[in-house]
């Protein structure tokens, strides 16, 4: 450790966070949520989820960290964590030197500024992954069936997905391109905006199971124009054990499985690792913001005053 924990502090207090984060007696300042309102209320979804799953031991990924909550949450419940962001954030980095300070267990988190999904064969990592997390972060991507089918790639067998994502209103398995619609998502760069059935979709067609899912009332509203919230929770699975597979899905998958970074008739027949971890929540839940509560640590109760 470089600084003395006072310092630290002060360097905390005197920056901008996107996350709440909750150290016991005090915790940073959120210019997205400022006072004594519910906080963080975006990752509530991703709470309900992964409140349900025991990340103990386990190899997980938060892709797109920012602050680092999601990452810190993760290894204060015991898990193995690597935290990537595009940015190098003092946010994150002074938060961690302070946990650390607090406990060792978070200097294993392994924490990659300058990350960018299309460069992710440049990095090593210890293994495949048990868990990845991805959230606020799909509709910034060029692609997102590239970004899924990296995940699916980056998973064990039997791994999980927390995806958790912007989506617009529509029967149809749409992306739209959200630089041309009448109504965009505000929010930049925001690149393709999937409806709900477009993201199921592209879980299938990436080979993931999707085991649950949790979706927020009212903050569409809110917060980003029109356009709502959900997380999912999938499983990394073999083509063949994907529920509700189209004939055409199936053509796809076994007629056509090769897509430069991703050979699904490879993951039909790998005899690869397989991980052992679960999820154990419900299939669906309709948050409502004002009423949710985590367990989850490093979390703000709302009583609390900053
Ligand atoms: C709005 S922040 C979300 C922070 C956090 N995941 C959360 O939900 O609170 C978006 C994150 O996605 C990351 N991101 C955006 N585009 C990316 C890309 N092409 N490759 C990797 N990460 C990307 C950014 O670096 C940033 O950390």
């Amino acid at each position: 450790m470089t600084k003395d924990v006072n310092s630290l502090i002060e360097q905390i207090n005197a920056l901008d966070y996107f996350h709440s984060i909750d150290f016991g007696d005090w915790r940073t300042k959120s210019w997205v949520y400022p006072g004594n309102v519910p906080q963080n209320t975006h990752l509530f979804s991703v709470f309900k989820l992964l409140q349900e799953i025991d990340v103990k031991n386990q190899y997980c990924l938060d892709m797109g960290t920012y602050d680092g909550l999601t990452a810190f949450i993760l290894a204060e419940l015991g898990a193995k964590v690597v935290a990537t962001c595009q940015y190098d954030r003092k946010q994150f980095r002074y938060a961690h030197e302070y946990l650390c300070h607090r406990d060792q267990k978070f200097s294993s988190i392994r924490y990659i500024p300058g990350f960018h999904i299309e460069e992710v064969q440049n990095y090593n990592f210890d293994s495949k992954f048990d868990l990845i997390i991805l959230s606020a972060a799909l509709h910034h991507m060029l692609s997102p069936l590239v970004t899924l089918t990296t995940f699916r790639k980056l998973l064990k067998e039997g791994g999980l997905l927390i995806l958790e994502v912007a989506f617009a209103d529509g029967d149809q398995p749409t992306f739209s391109l959200n630089t041309e619609v009448e109504d965009p998502v505000e929010g930049i760069p925001t690149i393709f905006i999937p409806t709900r059935s477009a993201v199921e979709g592209s879980l299938k067609f990436c080979s993931f199971e999707i085991l649950g899912a949790a979706e927020l009332d009212q903050l569409g509203k809110e917060n980003i124009n029109n356009y709502k919230r959900i997380a999912f929770v999938a499983k990394a699975v073999k083509p063949s054990s994907v529920s509700n597979r189209r004939p055409q899905l199936v053509t796809t998958h076994e007629k056509s499985p090769y897509f430069s970074h991703i050979n699904f008739r490879e993951l039909e027949n790998n005899d690869e690792e397989v991980s052992n971890i679960s999820y154990s929540g419900e299939k669906y839940t309709l948050i409502d913001i004002g009423d949710f509560e985590t367990k989850l640590p490093l979390q703000p109760n709302i009583n609390k005053t900053s």
